[in-house]
């Protein structure tokens, strides 16, 4: 046996000789992102080892890790089999607690209703429990005034739990962590896979609950909550993140005709999913709109109240599954497209969650004389994250350094001031441009960006054309998801993400999908009223239109 010390956490395990630092690192509950699945092809799971241990290692297979990164202990995590006992330190950017997760949203003034009531009888001292007007228990003493209720928004990449007292709508508290299934699979498609198997199913449930129970139980220490007080939970997220949050098999949205199995606006027992609450406690799904356009999008219409806008309105949520919904006079149609997970940082040579060091923000002066870079945490950087990606994408483009096509340019035939032209690296024969410190933006990269971006456009290209209207006809567009109000509006021009003529109607709503859980949670009334919106959403499937190829390849281009 041998033991293993996780740094900064301080966490220890002790396992059998011949398992993998990230083995080792699931088992500690130590959070090390595997997105290619143990392949050692992504090189997301570095880790560094103490020089003095690294004889206490071997390699699986050769790194791809650069001399230098080898000499000052740098390992894959998925590829090194541990033979004695070792410290491992963990990047801050792995380490759940410098993520910066977006948890607000905008949202709307209503009344407090939810499903789950009390009501004390003093003549014989005991509370009643009661479930959408129906008794379901009894408890003794009075206990009316406490009362909580959980929020969990599951993204396909983050969590969000918030623990909210049901008696006046107060939020005591969140938390936001890594959703823990990214280690099997960083995307729906891959999750839908290794869920399709009884055991995977299993297991992709098995992390989500246990992230859930740490959660709740770090809430409810934190507010002085006993965690037997909590009567309803709601679960905000994709379909494919609500299947294997209730233990659905999730093959059917993997397979034509796409059927979800588990179709929302239904209700679990929280004992029967293993949640940490009161016994009589309540799981509630919002309703999914379809296989890939899940409940995450219903909470964020119900949090803008896209269904009661006038004129058209398009609501976005910019992630790895790129959902959206178009209202044209109360009218509602919706789409989602396989953006990729570029937007979260994932298949960028140096791309990392929006953590400490992460590059947020990325800035050139309009005379190319400065460039001003952003970072999470004022630290040196060590990546960059989303919004950042995007900020650079959208700068290089508007600065002549990437062409339309998403090539670079060659510096040597354009007159670039020498803030820029001293950027231009060429790396094993090809171009790179140095963002900061040894961070570079690859050509590789910039099609990756492409990519993601041009699902995205011809998302709302297909929407649009579906709901007769052209982009200047499109009175307001409001962007959800984890970018926060920060991502300046200015680069998703920049790069096409969107149509120019949607200058001046942009709007960030932040966490909608988390807003809007809130709102199913404290007003039971919205419940059914968006089941019956839900099914009247015209629902596009962008597989079957038959110009999405060629529409898809237009929009490419910055
Ligand atoms: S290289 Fe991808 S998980 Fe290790």
């Amino acid at each position: 046996m041998t033991e293993i010390t996780f740094l900064p956490s301080g966490k220890k395990i002790t396992v059998g000789t011949g398992e993998t630092i990230l083995q080792a690192s699931e088992k500690a509950g130590v959070m090390i992102e595997a997105p290619c699945g143990s392949c050692g092809t992504c090189l997301k799971c570095k880790v560094r080892i103490d020089p003095e241990h690294l004889q206490s290692v071997s390699e699986k297979r050769g790194h791809r890790l650069s001399g230098k990164e080898k000499a000052e202990g740098f390992v894959l995590a998925c590829q090194t089999v541990v033979h004695g006992d070792i410290t491992v330190h963990v990047p801050e950017a792995a380490d759940d607690r410098s993520l910066k997760i977006l948890s607000d949203g905008e949202s709307f003034r209503y009344g407090i209703s939810p499903a789950f009531t009390k009501k004390y009888d003093p003549a014989s001292d005991v509370t009643g429990l009661f479930y959408e007007g129906t008794s379901v228990g009894l408890e003794p003493g009075d206990t009316e005034r406490t009362l909580y209720g959980i929020v969990v928004d599951i993204g396909t990449t983050t969590l969000v739990v918030s623990l909210i007292d049901m008696t006046d709508g107060s939020e005591k508290g969140s938390v936001s962590s890594l959703n823990p299934q990214a280690k099997i699979g960083q995307d729906v498609l891959s999750r839908i896979r290794h869920a399709s198997e009884e055991k995977g199913l299993s297991e992709l449930h098995g992390m989500f609950i246990d992230e859930l129970n740490r959660s709740i139980d770090a809430l409810a220490a934190a507010h002085g909550v006993n965690r037997s007080g909590i009567y309803e939970i709601i679960f905000s997220g994709n379909t494919c993140m609500l299947h294997l949050a209730v233990r659905e098999n999730p093959a059917s949205l993997g397979k034509y005709p796409f059927i979800p199995v588990e179709k929302g606006h239904s209700r679990r027992h929280a004992s029967d999913l293993g949640i940490h609450a009161s016994p009589y406690a309540v799981v509630y799904l919002p309703p999914n709109i379809s296989a890939y356009v899940g409940a995450d999008i219903t909470s964020g219409i119900l949090a803008t109240a896209l269904g009661d806008k006038k004129g058209s309105v398009l609501f976005i949520d910019i992630g790895t599954n790129g959902e959206m919904a178009l209202a044209v006079n109360g009218g509602i149609s919706a789409t989602s497209t396989a953006a990729g997970p570029a937007f979260e940082g994932m298949n960028i040579e140096f791309g990392m969650r929006a953590a400490n060091g992460a590059v947020e923000s990325f800035d050139i002066a309009d005379d190319g004389q400065r460039v001003s870079v952003g970072v999470i945490g004022e630290t040196a950087p060590t990546g960059i994250c989303g919004s950042g990606l995007l900020d650079i994408a959208g700068e290089l483009v508007a600065h002549g350094i990437v062409n339309k096509q998403g090539k670079f340019v060659k510096p040597d035939q354009t007159a670039f001031p020498p803030e820029i032209a001293g950027r231009f690296i060429e790396r094993d024969g090809k171009t790179c441009f140095r963002i900061d410190g040894d961070i570079v933006i690859t050509q590789k990269d910039i099609r990756q960006i492409q990519l993601a971006k041009g699902a995205i456009r011809a998302g709302i290209e297909f929407l649009m054309k579906n709901g007769c209207i052209e982009s200047s006809g499109v009175t307001e567009v409001l962007i959800a998801g984890s970018f926060g109000y920060h991502l300046k509006t200015k680069s998703l021009f920049n790069i096409g993400l969107l149509p120019k003529e949607f200058d001046g109607r942009v709007r960030m709503v932040g966490n909608t999908s988390k807003t809007g859980g809130l709102a199913f949670l404290l007003n039971s009334s919205f419940r059914g009223k968006m089941a019956d919106l839900v099914g009247k959403i015209d629902v596009i499937e962008l597989s079957n239109c038959k110009d999405f190829d060629r529409v898809f390849i237009e929009t490419l281009s910055f």
